[in-house]
């Protein structure tokens, strides 16, 4: 095992209507927030209203922001902050997913470090402040709502990368699965690969950890378990809280203690599609998991021989990828770059991009030749 510090600071409100301790909570930290969301699916479910009922009944003043995309881009955080800088607010209240509260982490730095978001981003910024983040989560995906880390894209500079700092951490989460219940079928399915990926990253990181191996099982088994009833059910609170929970355990910090890191390339390459052809995140996911898999079958053997032990009693390599690549696909997230209608006509401009911005993991380090086989494998 690895050397580790344990450390979380944001703390968790989970359960039905546990918004109603949004107030209370944000009267503690400041008076001027700035509400942030996306493009409107908050409106819809309950979440918009009562936490702007919770902050007005605590006479917090509010400034608005809102159209943060799916994906979300740096544009958005610049004007964000530069609201945010302009009304002088206190802090954040972000509603919405991944998108939404990444936007506000890196929001909350630039306003408190009065700095252009993309500096941070790329490291060219030591953050040294951050106005509190408060978190209201309205779909379970990313585990952002427990974790310091944001992923931002930018066009111009053709990335999509991610950046983590401590400061980051949200002061409060709410997580009422009673908003994820209008996530639509294709958003609950990416969300539930995207937390079985970020556990196999943490599976696939470097170092021995046999317990956190164990903490990859169990919230896998809950995905493998649940998920198909969920998107059977799509209204089932039950089976909503079950998702929720495990997708913010999958990536606040469990499944990584002892080890050196996770290792990310599939997120890496991940990221290149979502930044071309603005790929659901999870969607990305479930087509590059499996050509990565077979791609890593001769190089960790004995790595993906334990994955299936762990996941299905069977030491079959080749089995455990393509039960993998089946849980997927019932799920309704596509496994293949043609389930998203990008053939190979595309395949230079994905490999250019993919060695321009370095694709690779940290664990298992890929080059160009490694690049071009998973690729390969993903048509
Ligand atoms: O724009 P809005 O109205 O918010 O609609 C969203 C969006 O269209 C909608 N939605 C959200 N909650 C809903 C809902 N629709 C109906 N009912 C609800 N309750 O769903 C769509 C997707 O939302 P988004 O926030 O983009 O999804 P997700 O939570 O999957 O976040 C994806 C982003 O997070 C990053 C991804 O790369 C991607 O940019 N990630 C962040 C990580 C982190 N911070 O730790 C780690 C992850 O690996 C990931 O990279
Ligand atoms: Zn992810």
């Amino acid at each position: 095992m690895e050397n580790f510090i344990a450390s979380n600071p944001t703390t968790v409100h989970f359960g039905k209507g546990v918004v109603s301790d949004l107030g209370k909570v944000s009267k503690e930290i400041g008076k001027k927030a700035l509400m942030m969301y996306g493009s409107g699916s908050v409106l819809k479910n309950g979440s918009y209203d009562q936490t702007k009922e919770q902050l007005l009944l605590n006479n917090i003043e509010i400034v608005e922001y809102n159209g943060i995309k799916s994906n979300p881009i740096v544009e958005n955080v610049i004007e964000a902050a530069n609201l945010g800088i302009k009304n002088d607010v206190d802090f954040i209240v972000a509603i919405g997913g991944g998108s939404v509260i990444d936007s506000a982490k890196i929001t909350s730095i630039a306003i408190a470090d009065s700095v252009d978001p993309w500096l941070i981003m790329k490291n060219r910024h030591k953050p040294v402040n951050a106005i509190p983040l408060i978190a209201v989560l309205t779909l379970a995906a990313t585990g952002t709502e427990m974790n310091p880390v944001a992923v931002l894209q930018n066009h111009e500079t053709g990335e999509k990368i991610g950046f983590g700092n401590p400061l980051m951490f949200p002061r409060h989460s709410f997580l009422d699965p009673e908003f994820t219940t209008s996530v639509p079928a294709s958003y609950t399915a990416y969300g539930i690969v995207d937390l079985i990926a970020h556990s196999l990253e943490a599976f696939f990181g470097s170092g021995d950890a046999t317990l956190s191996d164990r903490f990859v099982e169990s919230i896998i088994k809950e995905a493998f378990e649940y998920g198909p009833e969920l998107m059977a059910n799509l209204n089932d609170y039950e089976l909503r809280a079950k998702i929720m929970w495990a997708a913010t355990n999958a990536l606040n910090g469990l499944t990584v203690y002892g080890r050196k890191s996770g290792d990310w390339g599939v997120h890496s390459i991940g990221h290149v599609l979502s930044l071309l052809y603005d790929t659901p995140h999870g969607a990305s996911l479930s087509i590059v998991y499996p050509a990565w898999l077979k791609y890593m079958k001769t190089r960790i053997p004995e790595r993906i021989e334990k994955l299936g032990e762990h996941l299905y009693g069977i030491k079959d390599i080749d089995k455990t990828i393509l039960q993998l690549e089946n849980f997927f696909s019932k799920l309704g997230s596509p496994t293949r770059l043609s389930d998203i209608n990008i053939d190979s006509g595309k395949r230079d401009a994905i490999l250019q991009q993919l060695h321009k911005n370095k694709a690779s993991g940290q664990a298992q380090l890929l080059d160009n030749e490694s690049r071009e086989k998973i690729l390969a494998l993903m048509f």
